[in-house]
């Protein structure tokens, strides 16, 4: 297709999406940037780099389309497996990402957060993390960008039981005190909302320990673009998906029809 003519399509299918229902939290699972590159003949880091050019297409299409959070999966808290080359070149590609983001995210009022066992990542990680959490937490935000780093659904739990059990031996906290609110204000991803829509790219169709807790009203949407391919085409079609759905949270179709009269 010309340029010309993409560029069209991409403008019909934002007009379209804008005058739907716009979820507030969309969590993303970036999968098929290691496939994407083999699959051309390039080393998987390749794959990643062109994954980052993703991530920046479609943060700023989410901000434009007025989302209030977008949770990007990064690096998992098993992904710390992986030969340790790849391990080093994600590192490097979140550093380079989070030096050169700055301006980007100020700009366009975006505020940087991460969840996750943060304390593995190393300093050249950690350092300009800390640094862009600080200067865009100081400023107007319009949305706020979670990267998903040393993260793992299961590993959040347990440090959430953890924080909760001792509270509870220290007698800070009543057991019969612990609810909903209080097990999720310890949670690594504490002050967001549930995520509306989960996206998984790359064709695979689980949550691969992501945001278990918090996805449990969710809708699910898996898709097969790899996630270098995704874009701002991606999103847009995937909110169009998401706004064909009906959201019944355990109650019937009829209710939710009364509800919205
Ligand atoms: C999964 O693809 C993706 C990752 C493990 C890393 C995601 C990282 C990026 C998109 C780039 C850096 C991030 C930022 C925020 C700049 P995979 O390698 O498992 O793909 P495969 O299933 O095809 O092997």
């Amino acid at each position: 297709m010309k340029d010309g003519a993409r560029a069209r399509d991409l403008d019909a299918l934002r007009a379209e999406v804008r005058r739907g229902r716009i979820p507030a939290h969309v969590a993303i699972v970036m999968d098929g940037n290691g496939r994407w590159a083999e699959a051309r003949g390039l080393p998987r880091v390749a794959g990643h780099r062109e994954g980052s050019e993703s991530v920046r297409a479609v943060t700023r299409e989410a901000r434009k389309l007025g989302l209030s959070a977008l949770t990007l999966y990064a690096f998992s808290a098993q992904n710390w497996l992986r030969p340790r080359d790849e391990v080093g070149a994600l590192m490097d590609l979140l550093r380079e990402y989070l030096l050169s983001e700055r301006a980007e995210l100020c700009d366009n009022q975006i505020r940087l957060e991460a969840a996750g066992d943060l304390a593995r990542l190393p300093s050249r990680v950690r350092e300009p993390l800390a640094e862009l959490r600080g200067v865009t937490a100081g400023r107007p935000a319009r949305m706020v960008l979670t990267l998903a780093l040393s993260y793992g659904s299961r590993e959040e739990i347990v440090h959430a039981a953890r924080s909760l059990a001792s509270d509870v031996a220290a007698g800070r906290l009543a057991a019969e005190a612990i609810d909903e609110e209080e097990l999720g204000r310890r949670l690594w991803t504490a002050g967001l909302p549930d995520p509306d829509l989960v996206i998984r790219t790359g064709g695979e169709r689980r949550l691969s320990n992501y945001l278990l807790w918090q996805a449990a009203y969710a809708e699910l949407l898996f898709v097969d673009t790899p996630w270098p391919e995704f874009r701002e085409i991606g999103l847009l079609s995937a909110l169009r998906d998401f706004q064909r759905r009906e959201r019944r949270f355990g109650k019937t179709s009829a209710q939710v029809a009364a509800e919205h009269g």
